[in-house]
């Protein structure tokens, strides 16, 4: 059961989501009505109820902004019915949600765990009960999922790792660089951080480069990334030259507290090219994101469900390796991620990623236009 603080947090995080997202973005959101229609492709008599379950909306915008729509979009044209459920970072909660997802007929469940210990309790219990699980963007070490569909995050890590040093080696020096990582629990934070220090720990060993902070941050929160980064510049008395951040939430963290402190620009990564991490590319805040094709990502993991619900093999190619859980390999689809700065802004819009009416508004109407969007 809930403690009345957790309730109470959910129930503040369900109003916040409320404000920042619209209503419908935030409880569940049913699409079953799209199971008997016939504006789907191939409305399947065999594919069964399908459930997701995202993680919360604090640390990217990317779940309820890009995910939660082009899941739905998947799913609807496949003409399969679904749910889509969001825990609000509450591991108790994701629990109640898998275990009523499954008790309302889901027979495949998308998971994007809050750690490996919840998601693979998740997974077991859907075992048991006959349910298949695909791990969705974060992989859930030592669990049960059929598959993992995720970015190739090793590549992730070594991009934001190339793009930091690119955009420092345009100053000179000896830069000081500050690493502000993403969760502890989350295992693509590992993947991205063993992959950006692939690429740093050479500079920091041969002096190139100087490492002057590196922490966490707590379920990727932003708020708590601000303060964790406003600590950095006070105990460096300022001197940090570049930052690795794992994504353009906490990269906007970052740069809020440098802006806070007046300090001049610095090299900042990101990744998810969400409106905001683009519009800071735009006013040379940040120096790079990483853009993963969310759509892609929502598509494959949308065949496979579909497959596993009817018992079916996915189709050929779209499995294209598998990854070590630390207990077993589970076949994977892994998408390419591909590095963003101003120079390739276009990709996202072109893409039909972002749409230039939410990134070019008000200021950045005149930067975007500079940009050649
Ligand atoms: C995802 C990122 C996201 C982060 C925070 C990671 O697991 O791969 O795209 O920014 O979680 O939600």
């Amino acid at each position: 059961m809930h403690s009345p603080i957790s309730r109470r947090a959910f129930a503040i995080g369900g109003a916040l989501c409320a404000l920042a997202f619209g209503a419908a973005a935030c409880g569940s959101d049913n699409n079953n009505s799209s199971s008997s229609t016939s504006g789907g492709a191939s409305t399947s008599s065999k594919a069964q109820k399908v459930g997701v379950l995202l993680p919360d909306t604090q640390s990217s915008v990317r779940w309820e902004s890009f995910d939660r729509p082009l899941l739905q979009a998947a799913f609807k044209k496949a003409g399969v019915p679904v749910t889509i459920d969001n825990a609000q970072g509450d591991k108790s909660t994701q629990q109640q949600q898998a275990e009523q997802l499954i008790t309302n007929g889901a027979k495949v469940l998308l998971l994007v765990n809050l750690d490996s210990g919840s998601g693979a309790a998740i997974e077991a219990n859907a075992q048991s009960r006959g349910v298949k699980v695909i791990d969705y963007d974060r992989l859930t070490l030592k669990g049960s999922a059929a598959y993992y569909v995720s970015f190739d995050n090793v590549k992730v890590g070594q991009l934001q790792g190339q793009g930091l040093v690119d955009c420092l080696s345009k100053a000179g020096g000896t830069p000081n660089i500050a690493e502000l990582n993403g969760s502890p629990t989350d295992n693509n934070t590992t993947l991205f951080k063993q992959n950006y220090n692939s690429v740093l720990k050479p500079l920091y060993s041969s002096g190139k480069a100087k490492k002057v902070a590196d922490q966490s941050v707590p379920d990727w929160d932003n708020q708590k990334a601000l303060t964790i980064f406003e600590q950095m510049l006070q105990k460096t008395s300022n001197k940090i030259d570049g930052v690795l951040a794992a994504n353009d939430g906490l990269g906007n963290s970052a740069i809020s507290a440098l802006k806070a402190r007046k300090l001049k620009q610095i090299p900042v990564t990101g990744q998810d090219a969400t409106p905001q991490g683009i519009q800071n590319i735009l006013s040379g805040d940040q120096c790079m994101t990483v853009y993963k094709a969310v759509k892609k990502e929502a598509d494959a993991a949308s065949q496979l469900a579909i497959a596993l619900s009817k018992g079916t093999a996915p189709a050929a190619g779209l499995v294209n390796g598998k990854t070590n859980d630390t207990a077993r390999d589970v076949p994977s689809v892994l998408l390419t991620p591909e590095p963003i700065t101003k120079d390739n802004i276009k990709v996202v819009f072109d893409d039909g990623f972002l749409k230039k009416d939410e990134v070019c508004a008000g200021k950045y109407a005149s930067l975007c236009t500079k940009a050649g969007l």
